[in-house]
């Protein structure tokens, strides 16, 4: 039931924090050691593989996205995000040394499940991560690591995607430290971090004014183009879709670092866009770059709105808006980023009279291929 909120979709935001709070649930202990009990038994699988594929569709494969950040960084293991559909029919190169990780809320996305069998029959082994005890998806995998969102009832998926992040960093977490490529004490500081995160995410949703408002000034925008780098460059590409979705307007997501190789062309007087700003206590050049990006876009009339840590004051004199984020370990930051992103989709939707929890055209889950 919607309780007393106006959407399911409004409702299952602001479940957010207890998403990734239950996602952690019993796979941190007091020492801050990961370990994920599903995956007990698979350590000989997680020293033997030299790469893993993350195989999804849509929003869960923006989840995966964000994951190779981690994976790479933490597990060290060389990772590649395809979409399902474009998995399978093709020659991938799959031997019994790749890891295929599934993403899918529902666990019965047509695509994604015949990509997960196909990865099967091809010899890789299999780890599904899904919201859906008991879903096709992980009976047809060597091992489930649940997203314990709850149920998601709206069309585009949100609570999910966090989850999602959440379980794909346990994951990563815990092939780190059955590899040893992490230290106990790097292992601990991580998990705290994301044990500080539904706080942070609650304190985002506290914050909503803004970009409500910003929504319904923007109800006859015709095009919003989003820009991120690193970690927020999946993030751009997610609140992208969300506003195509939920608000049937033409939405674009960019890496930052592309804008000069052709997408600045389309900036012109008042055209919105969303710049998802790197924290500057992270890698400086990065924040630096992005910086000069909204600057370069904002001499040629863009209006920026940024999405940027607390105390980040290089992106004032540039910014129309800025929508704040509290601290967080760099990595971290999606989880808090995108949550913006998606309140903005939702009140321009609703801004236009549409109904966001059954977008036209979309089904929840997508058991044809
Ligand atoms: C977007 C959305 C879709 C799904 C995609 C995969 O809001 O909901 O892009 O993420 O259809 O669905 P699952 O995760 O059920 O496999």
């Amino acid at each position: 039931e919607k309780g007393g909120w106006s959407s399911f979709m409004a409702k299952e935001i602001s479940e957010e924090p207890e998403a990734v709070a239950k996602t952690i649930l019993g796979r941190v202990d007091d020492r801050g050691t990961v370990t994920i009990p599903e995956l007990d038994g698979l350590d000989e699988l997680f020293l033997d593989i030299d790469r893993i594929v993350v195989i999804a569709c849509g929003t869960a494969s923006y989840a995966g996205a964000v994951g190779k950040y981690a994976i790479e960084k933490w597990a060290k293991v060389p990772v590649d995000v395809e979409l399902s559909h474009e998995f399978r029919y093709r020659e991938p190169v799959i031997t019994p040394r790749t890891l295929v990780i599934s993403i899918s809320q529902s666990g019965e996305t047509m695509d994604t499940l015949m990509a997960v069998k196909f990865a099967r029959e091809s010899g890789a082994r299999t780890v599904s991560i899904c919201n859906t005890q008991g879903a096709t998806i992980p009976r047809e995998s060597d091992a489930v690591v649940y997203t314990h969102a709850g149920p998601e009832v709206a069309v585009a998926s949100t609570k999910a995607f966090v989850a999602q992040i959440t379980a794909l960093y346990l994951l990563a977490l815990h092939v780190a430290r059955v590899r040893g490529a992490l230290s106990a004490e790097v292992i601990a500081e991580q998990a705290a971090e994301l044990q500080a995160i539904p706080d942070k995410i609650a304190a985002v949703l506290e914050n909503n004014d803004t970009i409500e408002q910003l929504a319904h000034w923007m109800a006859d925008t015709r095009a919003v183009l989003f820009l991120g780098r690193h970690v927020g460059f999946p993030i751009a590409m997610e609140g992208a879709l969300k506003l195509k979705e939920l608000a049937y307007i033409h939405a674009e997501g960019f890496a930052a670092g592309e804008l000069k190789h052709g997408p600045i062309a389309l900036i012109e007087p008042g055209q919105p866009v969303f710049v998802v700003v790197p924290s500057p206590r992270g890698a400086q050049t990065i924040h630096s770059k992005v910086v000069s990006n909204i600057e370069e876009i904002r001499a040629r009339g863009a209006r920026i709105i940024a999405i940027a840590e607390e105390g980040d004051v290089a992106v004032l004199p540039s910014a129309d808006e800025v929508i704040r984020i509290p601290l967080a370990g760099p990595l971290f930051e999606p989880l808090l980023s995108v949550v913006p992103l998606q309140v903005f989709a939702m009140a321009l939707a609703s801004a236009k009279g549409l109904d966001v929890d059954q977008p036209r055209n979309l089904a929840k889950s997508v058991t044809v291929e």
